[in-house]
């Protein structure tokens, strides 16, 4: 049988996992969600969520994948055999679908508005013309679709090119060069006037704000944020080697990927502050306020091509490791090449997001349980097939698997530290499927 393909480095698998977590959900979805709810208060749950929960679930993600050397689908298949457990992994390709018509969607937008600050497109003087020229933007039927066919091409070939050559250079070029990008932003931020409300609005929690409603979408923007709860992190854990450090890794990826959140958040909030602009205004913050803020720097033009770039690369890196999940899943489960999966993948994919971008145009009156396509997609992978899949994982995890073969996996044999082992079980059979299933109970309104 062939050798599972492995990431080459040490340093290219942190950045090819941080380069997944980090993305679009740090830098547009977790000022959105903290906006609208309640800005520090909705901080300290995500803070708390993501360094235990997503933390937890991304280990047993890591070792799930590992140990098997299999797709989302597969490990389940090879750990627990003929049993049901497969269905976290089939709700986890599902997932990947769904992530997939979104992000895209987005990702699109930040390539129009790579080209408008360019082509001086953004150059207006008012908050108005600039929502109007998102709007009429995003309701446009073709143009958006460009954008998107064009970065579902780039992503496409990526992915063809395999997990040595594509993911991981890829990664490991464009992740530090974000960072590098994200703190030249945040100087210029803090640096506005006003900028102490937009960072008392960030970091001082009222904690009167803490209902399930926070809760459920703190954790829900912490699985989404961390790339785990759909076996995104099982398909990239059976592309380590046995020698890597996996609590280790964990522990970097979930680190880095909180401190991204927390920079943007001072980049953003801030400004938005700074301009006298409301911070609960969803989808559209970064694209509306954001270039309002640049028009009004010095060299407002660079300062949005640089912000557009960031966000564009920092939502490639995330929407391949989502493509690989099922085009992994393809290649393994019905022997497909790679190419002839990825194709498979792209095509469905762009069908989807084609849904997904009319709906903020002639098919915005379309609505399901109240929510357009796209508000759907979001909401029904963040809020319910992310955490419900992070919990079964828990529960496989900590009930299913023999703790000598998971103590053996995540030390290595022995050969590494982990001290925190028991209180990591204790966490995966209890902890996190009790909580979380407290805030599901919660938010169906059953108490
Ligand atoms: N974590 C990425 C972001 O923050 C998005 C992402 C990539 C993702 N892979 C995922 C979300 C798997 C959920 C599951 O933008």
């Amino acid at each position: 049988m062939k050798q599972r393909a492995t990431f080459n480095t040490k340093l290219g698998l942190v950045m090819a996992s941080v380069g997944s977590a980090v993305g679009l959900g740090n830098i547009w979805r977790f000022p959105c969600e903290a906006g609208e709810n309640g800005g520090g208060a909705f901080l300290i749950v995500y803070i708390l969520c993501v360094m235990v929960f997503g933390l937890v679930v991304m280990l047993a993600e890591f070792f799930i994948g590992r140990a098997s050397q299999k797709d989302s689908v597969g490990a389940f298949k090879t750990l627990a055999p003929n049993t049901m457990w497969k269905i976290v992994g089939y709700n986890g390709v599902i997932a990947a679908f769904f992530i997939l018509g979104f992000y895209s969607v987005v990702s699109g937008w930040t390539l129009e508005y790579i080209y408008q600050s360019v082509t001086g497109g953004l150059k207006t003087d008012t908050v108005e013309q600039l929502a109007e020229n998102f709007g009429s933007f995003t309701s446009d039927i073709f143009r958006p679709l460009l954008w998107i066919f064009i970065f579902t091409l780039i992503t496409h070939f990526v992915v063809l090119s395999g997990v040595k050559k594509g993911i991981e250079r890829a990664s490991k070029l464009m992740m530090p060069l974000l960072f590098v990008i994200l703190i030249i932003l945040c100087i210029r931020s803090v640096m506005l006037p006003n900028a102490i409300e937009g960072l008392e609005f960030l970091f001082k929690p009222d904690f009167d704000k803490i209902d399930s409603k926070v809760i459920l979408s703190a954790l829900g923007q912490a699985f989404f944020s961390v790339s785990v709860g759909m076996g995104c992190m099982i398909t990239y854990g059976s592309y380590f080697n046995k020698s890597i450090n996996m609590p280790g890794t964990a522990v970097s990826v979930v680190t880095l990927d909180t401190l991204v959140a927390i920079l943007a958040g001072i980049v953003i909030f801030p400004a938005v502050t700074s301009f006298g602009i409301s911070p609960s205004q969803g989808p559209k913050l970064v694209f509306i306020t954001l270039p309002n803020i640049f028009q009004q720097m010095p060299f407002g033009n660079l300062w949005s091509f640089i912000f557009f770039l960031l966000l564009t690369i920092a939502a490639l890196t995330s929407i391949i490791s989502i493509h690989e999940v099922i085009t992994a899943y393809l290649h393994d489960q019905y022997k497909m090449s790679r190419r002839k999966a990825a194709t498979i993948v792209s095509l469905s994919g762009f069908t989807l997001c084609i849904v997904c971008s009319l709906s903020f145009g002639i098919l915005s009156d379309f609505k399901i349980f109240g929510l357009t396509t796209f508000e759907l997609f979001d909401y029904v992978t963040a809020k319910l097939m992310l955490p419900l899949g992070g919990m079964f994982i828990c529960i496989f995890t900590g009930w299913f698997i023999d703790k000598k073969v998971l103590k053996a996996e995540l030390t290595n044999n022995g050969t590494i530290k982990f001290a925190l082992f028991s209180a990591f079980v204790f966490l995966l059979k209890f902890i996190v499927p009790i909580v979380i299933s407290l805030v599901f109970i919660n938010e169906l309104g059953m108490f």
